[in-house]
């Protein structure tokens, strides 16, 4: 499975969390064939056993361990197995997120409070555990997921929205403030056939995302071609924003 020739992304030890499905599994399998060492993150722990077996069977290494981004807790252990399995951190994708989307009229607040603890906060607990690991080694990469719906505000998606237009303005923010040594990548994909669905809560708005995803989607190896590329790149070299979407999306 691994491929024989040097790359920036053998042997870095890379943090995935979101890891046990679209996105982040896709992103987790392309790392592991390219030699990166895998610590991957999720609620869901048998499915991330499963992924840690097929990685380990094609010849490539991860560990897991079960984490809720919505406790800061899990994400220092998560932070904490990289160094104690691998003896360093390089990356650490902050991928995991929820769109339970809806109009704000039907005041679906529960959902509101979940978008902002998993995908806002769940992305401000991997910093708080990875930043001063990573100024403690002198070297790092934050990859966070934001999306498309971080640029461009939708009716039904305000929270959603909202929820990434933070993501992608603390991530500049880190950007700036991360100095010459630690890289920092804003992903931003727009439809990707994942299973992003499943957490929604508004069966109309499920069926519209679905067949927009039927009809448009993008694989989720096309966002894991876009992480690997910005890991790929050479110490000096920052990839700030990638935005993918489908050709046919508007
Ligand atoms: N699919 C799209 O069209 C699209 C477009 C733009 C951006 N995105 C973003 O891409 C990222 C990945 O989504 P996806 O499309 O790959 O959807 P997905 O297949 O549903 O994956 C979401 C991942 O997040 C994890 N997750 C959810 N809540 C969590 C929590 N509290 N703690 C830890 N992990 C949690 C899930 O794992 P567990 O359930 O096992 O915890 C799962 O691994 C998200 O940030 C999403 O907003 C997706």
């Amino acid at each position: 499975m691994k491929t024989n020739f040097m790359s920036g992304i053998e042997g870095k030890v890379v943090v995935i969390t979101g890891a046990s499905s679209g996105i982040g599994e896709a992103t987790a399998l392309l790392l592991a064939e390219r030699g990166a060492k895998l610590v991957l993150g999720a609620r869901r722990e048998d499915r991330l056993e499963a992924l840690a077996d097929r990685i380990a069977k094609a010849g490539g290494s991860a560990v897991y361990a079960s984490t809720d981004v919505k406790r800061r807790d899990d994400l220092s252990n998560l932070v904490k197995l990289a160094g104690d399995r691998y003896g360093k951190l390089d990356v650490l994708v902050n991928n995991a997120g929820i769109g339970p989307i809806s109009p704000l009229d039907e005041l679906r607040v529960k959902d509101w409070e979940e978008m902002i603890d998993i995908n806002i906060k769940g992305v401000l607990y991997g910093i708080a555990a990875a930043l001063p690991v990573f100024r403690k080694q002198g070297f790092g990469h934050f990859v966070n997921t934001a999306s498309t719906a971080g640029i461009i505000v939708k009716p039904n998606m305000a929270v959603y929205a909202g929820t990434k237009f933070a993501v992608r303005a603390i991530t500049e923010g880190l950007r700036q403030e991360a100095g010459d040594k630690l890289r920092v990548t804003i992903i931003s994909p727009g439809f990707v056939r994942t299973d992003f669905a499943d957490s929604m809560t508004n069966a109309e708005m499920k069926t519209q995302i679905l067949d927009t995803m039927d009809k448009m989607a993008i694989s989720p190896d096309a966002i894991a071609r876009a992480i690997a590329f910005a890991i790929d790149q050479p110490a000096e070299v920052d990839v700030n924003e990638i935005i993918i979407r489908p050709t046919a999306q508007g």
